[in-house]
């Protein structure tokens, strides 16, 4: 089992600071930028991940999942991680890739160090069967914690929608 790394202080700091300056009034991609720039673009969101969704993620529910229970894992935790906050920024209006690129974990062992990011959520969520009321709790976990580190609630709804995108290709897989 691939052990989830420690919350790096540093970057909810920075998370924080960057969530501290925000409008109350923000937009996706308005005159103060992308809301994946307000969020510390794809470190600031992995900062976030790590710091406070996989905790919770892990105190719920869905921990199974991450903990290889359903499906064996493939990758490291950071690896997955890196994969998704790069997958968000990207979506968020930030400049990552999608996906293609590589999440190196020098301690990822006994998965390789480097990983490459997939491009199908249907193929990574496979066997896994998460229903439809899994999926909410996951968006829901993740607003929350978004909420709970001083993100602008209308940044927080963006994030929900692009989250919400890929209910199809998640669910039931
Ligand atoms: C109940 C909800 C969810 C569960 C239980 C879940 C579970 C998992 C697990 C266990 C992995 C690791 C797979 C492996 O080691 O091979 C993973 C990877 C990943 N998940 Fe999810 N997931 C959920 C929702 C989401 C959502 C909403 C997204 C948003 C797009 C997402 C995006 C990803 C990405 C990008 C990866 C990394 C894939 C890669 O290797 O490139 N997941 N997920």
């Amino acid at each position: 089992m691939a052990p989830f790394h420690r919350p790096s202080r540093t970057g909810l700091a920075l998370f924080a600071a960057s969530a501290f300056f925000t409008s109350s009034a923000a937009f996706a991609d308005d005159a103060a930028g992308s809301v994946a720039a307000r969020l510390g673009g794809a470190d600031g969101i992995a900062a976030f991940i790590n710091a406070r969704v996989v905790p919770a993620l892990v105190a719920s529910e869905l921990g199974v999942f991450f903990t290889g229970g359903v499906v064996p894992l493939t990758e490291s935790t950071s690896q997955t991680v890196t994969c998704l906050a790069r997958l968000l920024d990207h979506d968020l209006g930030g400049p990552s890739p999608k996906n293609g690129s590589i999440a190196v974990d020098p301690a990822a062992s006994p998965f390789p160090v480097q990983h490459q990011c997939r491009s199908s959520m249907s193929n990574v969520h496979r066997g896994m069967r998460i229903t439809d009321a899994q999926f909410a709790l996951f968006v829901n976990i993740v607003a929350t914690q978004a909420i709970a580190a001083g993100v602008a609630q209308d940044d927080v709804v963006e994030v929900g929608k692009v989250l919400n995108r890929y209910r199809g290709s998640i669910t039931n897989q």
